[in-house]
């Protein structure tokens, strides 16, 4: 299956994928292009180093959401993509996107959703100060974090640990968990709507 990741950052999770794959822990899965809405986004230096095709655009240069959308379809067809990977995505997917892709965009979130949903899931649920939180793997729906939940992993916050402590935690087991969702995704063809 031929899938895209969109990201707007760091894109360690983009790494993580990419070494899954080539490592052969998610057969199946050829990653055909990395999307960025970020231009100055590290992920693409990753992408280009791991010798995967990328595609900037940026919203702003856009008339429309509708528009920029409608564009990044094209391109997406172009690479005839099948399956849309978010890992670290700081953009809601608007109806283009999620009419052309029925159940075909799965999402990465640092906490067990419904709690902290948004872009700074980790800090927030450390500075509340629950004892569990965790990451959450989704079906994209038109809502912020939210859609039908394919798989949760718990993360104990102990009395000892600071908020870079907790963002190790989560961010190791999102590499670890991320690519085994998306092979067993592929696996079991639950992508088809
Ligand atoms: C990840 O922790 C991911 O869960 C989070 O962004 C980070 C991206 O890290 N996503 C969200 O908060 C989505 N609401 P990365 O760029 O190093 O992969």
């Amino acid at each position: 299956m031929r899938i895209a990741v969109f990201a707007s950052g760091n894109g360690s999770n983009f790494t993580a994928i990419a070494d899954a794959i080539r490592g052969e822990e998610l057969k199946g899965a050829t990653l055909a292009l990395l999307f960025s809405d970020n231009a100055a986004a590290f992920v693409l230096e990753r992408a280009k180093d791991a010798g995967v095709p990328t595609l900037q655009l940026s919203p702003q240069k856009f008339p429309s959401k509708a528009a920029f959308e409608a564009a990044l379809l094209n391109e997406l067809a172009e690479h005839s993509i099948e399956l849309i990977v978010l890992a670290g995505y700081m953009r809601i997917v608007g109806p283009t996107l999620l009419a052309a892709f029925p159940n075909r965009i799965i999402n990465l979130h640092p906490s067990l959703l419904p709690s902290f949903p948004g872009k700074s899931g980790i800090a927030d649920a450390f500075h509340y100060g629950v004892k569990v939180t965790g990451i959450t793997i989704h079906y994209v729906d038109s809502g912020i974090d939210t859609g039908p939940i394919i798989a949760q992993e718990v993360v104990r916050i102990e009395s000892e640990d600071t908020l870079e402590s907790l963002e190790a935690k989560i961010h190791q087991l999102e590499h670890r968990v991320y690519p085994a969702v998306i092979a067993e995704i592929i696996h079991k063809g639950d992508h088809q709507s």
